[in-house]
């Protein structure tokens, strides 16, 4: 099993970048649990405060690229399920300063590219079933389920960012897991260590 958690934090130039909130704590729940049902699992994690299970392998990442590179060093054939839950960045500021950007009288416009959409390119390299996660604040079902097809995961992982109790570094989730048979599911509010075993039973049954 791969699992990806945590932020990935883009540089704007030495002592800025763009980010989010994540945690990590959901995804680390997930390679908890996937370690203690006796998976063999690899944790791809951005810069989080948190301790991987001792038995996971633990590759340290910063940037959407340097996700994407430690993806292209996995034998992808040989893997069972990919568990999406980074908050992994949608844009990458095109021109990093080697310097720090000085204050000036002027507004201050960085200009942004697309990174590399992650599970789209991974998608095409493997068999495992492919579990995206959707972090929405709005029309959650209906993004969530043109996700599940534009990016051709099986599974995919809806919660909110603007839901108290849930989404970003909050101790518990509420989630709703949509697949691409048309099935879908509810877990109430409940701590993320439970969410996450509720989600590995139902994605591997
Ligand atoms: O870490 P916590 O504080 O515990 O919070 C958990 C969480 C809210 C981060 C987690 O439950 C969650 O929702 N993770 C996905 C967040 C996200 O980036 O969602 P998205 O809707 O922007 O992305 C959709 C999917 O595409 C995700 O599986 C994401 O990993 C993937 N993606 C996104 C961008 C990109 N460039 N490549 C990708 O593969």
């Amino acid at each position: 099993i791969i699992v990806t958690a945590g932020p990935t934090i883009e540089p704007i130039d030495p002592v800025r970048f763009i980010s989010n909130h994540s945690s990590g704590k959901m995804g680390y729940a997930l390679v908890d649990a996937a370690c203690n049902k006796g998976a063999n699992v690899t944790l791809i994690s951005g810069p989080v405060h948190l301790k991987n299970h001792p038995e996971s392998e633990l590759i340290k990442i910063s940037t959407a690229d340097e996700m994407l590179q430690a993806f292209e060093k996995i034998n992808l054939k040989k893997i069972d399920y990919i568990f999406m839950c980074a908050a992994v960045s949608d844009y990458s500021p095109k021109n990093k300063n080697s310097q720090k950007i000085k204050r000036e009288n002027n507004d201050l416009k960085i200009e942004c590219t697309s990174a590399p959409d992650i599970i789209k390119i991974i998608a095409k390299k493997t068999d495992a079933t492919i579990i995206a996660f959707a972090l929405e604040t709005e029309n959650g079902e209906k993004n969530a389920q043109k996700k599940l097809k534009n990016k051709n995961a099986d599974f995919i992982v809806l919660n909110y960012a603007n839901e108290e109790g849930a989404g970003f570094n909050s101790n518990t989730n509420h989630v709703y897991i949509y697949d691409k048979n048309g099935q879908s599911v509810e877990f109430k509010k409940d701590r993320k260590d439970r969410i996450a075993y509720k989600i590995l039973d139902w994605v591997t049954n």
